[in-house]
C-alpha cells in the first residue's frame, strides 16, 4: 500500500564541504589521516606498538591506502585485555568522556573521547541528521538510552549541534514518550526501531493515531532491521524511517547514515572512518559489492585511534548515490554472532523478521529460541499474533509461518504464535535470540 509521506526540504545548503569532495580529494585526505592515525597509535598505545611489531610493519611503511592490509586487526578482546583505559592514546586527563558497552560476557569495553573527538562526533551526527531529513530548528525527541550507551548522548550532541530543540527523553517510560510526542510535537525521533514499535502499539491500544502527530522522520538504529520493517513503520506512523549505524569502538551513532532522499543503504562518513569488508574466515578483503564482515579504521580519532576494527557486522560496500563521493554500506543483515546454524542451515533473525512482517495477522514482535533436545539443535520462533485472535486462528498462522520458513529459508522451525503481550518488549536493543542450549 502506498502512503503519502511528509515532504522533506532540499539539504544542499547544509552539506559539509567533505560531502562534496571528489573521490580523489577524499582518498588524499584519507591517506594523510591514516598515516597520522597509525603513527599516533604506534607512539602512544603499547598494544599497537607491539601488534605492529609482531606484524613486522612500521608506520613509515604506510604509503598508500592499500598498505592498510599490512596492519593488524583489532578485536573486542583487545579492548577487554586493555581494560579499562589501556587503549587510550592520550593521558587520561585529556579524555573528557568515557562510554562503555556491556556485551554478553566478561568486562565491558571502555571507549574515550577528547574534547576534539566529542566535537567531531557531534558534527557527524549533525551531518547524519541532515541526510535523514532533520533540519535546524526542528524538535527532536531522543529516545535512545542515555548513560554509558553511546546512543542517547551521541544523538543529543548531534541534534544540538545542528540547531535542533532536543527533548532528552531516553528509553522507556512509554506513557511519557507518547505524552511528549503529543504535547511537544517532535518532528524527528531517534530511537531503536524495536522500541518505537512498542510505542506505536501503545498508541494504538489507547486509540491514538500516530499519523495525526507532527512526527515526520525517525532515525532508527543500534540493531538490525529490514526494509519490511521500514514499510511497516512508515505505513503505520506516516513518517519516513531511515537507518543510522555506528558502534562504540569506532565512535557511536553516526558512522554511517541513510539518506532520506534515496533510502538505499547507509553512506559511510569515509572522511573519518575507512571501511573494508573481509571474509571473516580467511581475513582477506573482498571486492566492493561482496558480502562479508565490516572492518573500520578511524582516521581522525584522538583518544582512541582504532586500526582495522572487526565489527562482526555483515554487509557489503556499494558506490555512493545521494553523496556520490562516499561509499554506502547495505543495511546490516546481522552479526556473525547472530548466525544461527540449525541442522546445517544458516538462519539470521532478519530473515525471520521479513517473513513475519509479510504475514497479516502477525505482529513484528518475535524471538528465536535455540534449544538442543536429543543432541540436535532446534529453533523455535515465538511471535505475537495481532490483538484479539482466537486460539484456532493463531494455530493456523503458526502452521503457515512454519511452512513459509521451510520454503524460503530451508530450515524446519517450530512456531508458537502467542497472544497479545506474549513477547517481552525491550526499551533499547531487542533481544532476538534466546540461546538455551
Ligand atoms: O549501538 C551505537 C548506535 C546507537 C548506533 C544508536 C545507532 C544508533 P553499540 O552499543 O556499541 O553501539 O553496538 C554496536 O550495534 O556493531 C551493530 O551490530 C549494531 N548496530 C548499530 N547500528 C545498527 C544498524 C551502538 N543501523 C552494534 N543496523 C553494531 C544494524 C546496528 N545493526
Amino acid at each position: 500500500m502506498s502512503i503519502d509521506l511528509p515532504s522533506i526540504s532540499d539539504d544542499t545548503a547544509l552539506l559539509d564541504p567533505a560531502e562534496r569532495w571528489s573521490v580523489d580529494e577524499l582518498r588524499a585526505h584519507q591517506l594523510a589521516r591514516l598515516q597520522e592515525t597509525v603513527a599516533r597509535a604506534y607512539e602512544h598505545v603499547p598494544h599497537y606498538r607491539k601488534a605492529l611489531a609482531d606484524k613486522g610493519v612500521h608506520p613509515s611503511e604506510i604509503r598508500s591506502l592499500d598498505d592498510l592490509q599490512l596492519l593488524p586487526f583489532t578485536t573486542k578482546a583487545d579492548l577487554r585485555d586493555n581494560y579499562p583505559f589501556g587503549m587510550f592514546a592520550v593521558p587520561r586527563e585529556g579524555v573528557v568522556r568515557v562510554h562503555a558497552s556491556s556485551g554478553t560476557t566478561g568486562k565491558a569495553t571502555v571507549v574515550g573521547y577528547t574534547r576534539a573527538d566529542i566535537d567531531t562526533w557531534a558534527s557527524l551526527v549533525a551531518r547524519s541528521l541532515v541526510a535523514a531529513g532533520i533540519r535546524p530548528g526542528d524538535l527532536v525527541q531522543v529516545s535512545y538510552g542515555y548513560g554509558l550507551f553511546t546512543g542517547g548522548l551521541g544523538a543529543h550532541y548531534g541534534a544540538e549541534r545542528l540547531g535542533c530543540t532536543v527533548i532528552p527523553m531516553s528509553g522507556g517510560q512509554t506513557d511519557k514518550q507518547i505524552e511528549l510526542l503529543r504535547d511537544f510535537g517532535a518532528r524527528g525521533i531517534m530511537v531503536t526501531p524495536s522500541y518505537f514499535l512498542a510505542v506505536l502499539d501503545e498508541m494504538t491500544a489507547r486509540g491514538i493515531d500516530p499519523r495525526e502527530l507532527p512526527l515526520a522522520v525517525g532515525v532508527f538504529g543500534a540493531e538490525p532491521w529490514t526494509d519490511a520493517m521500514r514499510a511497516e513503520i512508515e505505513q503505520r506512523a506516516g513518517m519516513h524511517a531511515v537507518d543510522i549505524y555506528g558502534l562504540s569502538e569506532v565512535m557511536g551513532p553516526g558512522v554511517a547514515q541513510e539518506c532520506v532522499a534515496t533510502k538505499d543503504g547507509l553512506h559511510i562518513w569515509e572522511d573519518h572512518f575507512y571501511p573494508e569488508v573481509i571474509d571473516p574466515i580467511t581475513e582477506q578483503p573482498v571486492a566492493d559489492g561482496e558480502v562479508g564482515e565490516l572492518v573500520f579504521t578511524s582516521l581522525t580519532k584522538q583518544a582512541l585511534p582504532i586500526l582495522r576494527y572487526r565489527t562482526r557486522d555483515l554487509t557489503r560496500l556499494l558506490p555512493g548515490t545521494a553523496r556520490p563521493g562516499m561509499r554506502r554500506m547495505e543495511k546490516v543483515t546481522g552479526r556473525t554472532d547472530d548466525l544461527m546454524i540449525v541442522r546445517g542451515v544458516n538462519v539470521f533473525p532478519t530473515q525471520i523478521e521479513e517473513i513475519v512482517l509479510g504475514m497479516p495477522g502477525l505482529t513484528p514482535h518475535f524471538q528465536c529460541v535455540l534449544t538442543r533436545p536429543d543432541r540436535l539443535d532446534e529453533l523455535t520462533v515465538r511471535v505475537e499474533g495481532a490483538p484479539g485472535l482466537s486460539e484456532a486462528r493463531r494455530a493456523d498462522l503458526g502452521a503457515e509461518l512454519a511452512r513459509t520458513i521451510k520454503a524460503r529459508i530451508g530450515s524446519s522451525a517450530r512456531v508458537e504464535v502467542l497472544p497479545e503481550g506474549g513477547i517481552e518488549r525491550s526499551v533499547g536493543k531487542a533481544r532476538r535470540i534466546l540461546d538455551q542450549r
